[in-house]
């Protein structure tokens, strides 16, 4: 989750508590990747992957980066590139995209996909889709031999243990890691999370040309009234941008604490997300109402 949500920190507390951590890499420099790739490296044994948006003009630095530094697994959307497929294949790294549709699933798969994430439209961020996860997973599941990992509105064991007795291999989950103990949003950020209803989330233009999911606030009511706020500074950081108002600028603010006039990515399961547990008690949760659904479907 970018920007800077999902940093080393969180990314290593998942890895060491069984799962992929990812590094989302979207606005930091190549550099900065480079660096989260290395502290989380030297951190955990575990599996740590990143998240580059193909969007970003700096995208192949990035991924370059985080490759060089040792990261597991690439992951990338907003966009489908060809050459990322051969930058992995060269580093001997898994490459995963996420995908909206059978046609791109099957198109990743021709070019050398090790997994596809499926997003609904649940999903916190931008969306490349309007249908939600349940509709898209079993086609994707049936279109492609490789594993598919499901995204998009993921919050309890209960919901994991439904969605892989739909064909899926595995599960991506952005808002709950979000407002964990390890995520590098600000506080006031997660207390949006804990505090959000149904009513507080919305959908929002993005200067990227694709719809966002995120919370309500001051600045989501300017954007909504049609009153951009001014670019301050531009550093062209995306290949293609609406230039309505700056998203980096908006989304930095945010995680930094300005949730007044930034802009807080989430997923619809933001509204059952009711605390900021640690990521080893998150886990643990989980695992724990998996196995009550597990057994409640047994019984
Ligand atoms: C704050 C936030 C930031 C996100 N940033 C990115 C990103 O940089 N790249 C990306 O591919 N997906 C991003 N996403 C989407 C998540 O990776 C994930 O697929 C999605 O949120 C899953 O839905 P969930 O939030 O209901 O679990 C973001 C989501 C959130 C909530």
């Amino acid at each position: 989750m970018a920007v800077r949500i999902s940093r080393a920190p969180l990314a290593t507390a998942v890895a060491e508590a069984g799962g992929i951590g990812i590094i989302a890499g979207s606005g930091m420099e190549p550099e900065e990747m480079a660096d989260e790739v290395r502290r989380a490296r030297s951190q955990t044994d575990g599996v740590v992957g990143v998240n580059v948006m193909v969007a970003v003009r700096k995208f192949k630095d990035i991924v370059q980066a985080a490759l060089r530094e040792g990261a597991d697994l690439v992951i990338a959307g907003a966009g489908f590139s060809r050459d990322v497929f051969k930058w992995c294949r060269d580093a001997d790294v898994p490459m995963v995209p996420i995908v909206g549709s059978v046609r791109v699933a099957n198109l990743s798969e021709r070019f050398g996909a090790s997994a596809v994430v499926v997003e609904g439209f649940e999903a916190g961020g931008h969306l490349g889709t309007d249908r939600p996860l349940k509709d898209l997973l079993p086609e994707i599941v049936e279109a492609v031999d490789i594993p598919v990992i499901a995204a998009g509105g993921i919050c309890t064991g209960a919901d994991i243990y439904e969605i892989l007795g739909m064909g899926a291999d595995g599960v991506q989950m952005g808002s709950r890691f979000a407002a964990t103990v390890e995520s590098s949003a600000s506080d006031a950020f997660k207390q949006m999370y804990v505090d959000a209803t149904e009513e507080d989330v919305i959908l929002i233009k993005s200067p990227v040309g694709l719809p966002g999911r995120a919370l309500r606030s001051p600045f989501t009511e300017r954007l909504a009234a049609g009153d951009y706020p001014r670019i301050e500074s531009c550093i062209a950081c995306l290949r293609e941008c609406g230039k309505d108002y700056c998203i980096i600028d908006k989304l930095v603010r945010a995680q930094e604490g300005d949730v007044e006039r930034g802009l807080v990515f989430a997923g619809n399961s933001v509204t059952r997300v009711h605390d900021i547990p640690t990521v080893a008690e998150l886990i643990e949760r989980l695992c724990e109402e998996w196995r009550q659904a597990s057994e409640r479907s047994c019984a």
